[in-house]
């Protein structure tokens, strides 16, 4: 199947019931998933199976920390979570659960990058992103 196709299906599968929002998440699927494919020819969709997996597996920070994006979203990002560093409340990551997510997508990149490094040392490859955010978008109902 071709990697258009992929994505095609993808975005049926997705926009049923699609806000704002979530819409902006998909967009960003897309680009990270075509970014990733054109260095990966491999790279054929989104694994959420995979950006659950990074989502949970904890990293060596460059503090010589360990932590993952877990530890302060909690292993569930429809849930409130909280900032391991300053005990601050982080408003839920899913965007089906929090709509005000991804509605600027300049900023959210630019986060995310910079979560990236804080966690990893590096920027996430375009494949991490894109299985992240198709994983946030199946989140739906928080845990806690
Ligand atoms: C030390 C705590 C901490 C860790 C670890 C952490 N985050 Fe965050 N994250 C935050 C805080 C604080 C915010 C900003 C508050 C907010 O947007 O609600 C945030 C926001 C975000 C956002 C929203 C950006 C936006 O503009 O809406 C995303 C996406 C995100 N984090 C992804 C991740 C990923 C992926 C990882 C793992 C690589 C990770 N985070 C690890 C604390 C953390």
């Amino acid at each position: 199947m071709k990697i258009k196709t992929i994505i095609a299906i993808f975005g049926v599968v997705f926009s049923m019931n699609a806000a704002a929002d979530v819409t902006n998440a998909e967009k960003l699927v897309y680009k990270y998933t075509n970014i990733a494919h054109s260095v990966n020819p491999s790279y054929q969709a989104p694994s959420i199976t995979d950006g659950k997996i990074f989502f949970n597996r904890k990293f060596k920070t460059p503090s010589g920390k360990e932590a993952a994006c877990a530890s302060c979203h909690t292993n569930n990002p429809a849930n409130v979570g909280k900032n391991i560093v300053t005990n601050k409340e982080i408003p839920p990551l899913a965007p089906r659960v929090n709509t005000k997510r991804f509605t600027d997508l300049e900023k959210v990149e630019e986060e995310f990058t910079k979560h990236c490094n804080d966690i990893l040392g590096a920027d996430c490859a375009p494949a991490e992103k894109a299985n992240f955010i198709a994983y946030l978008l199946t989140e739906t109902k928080p845990s806690k």
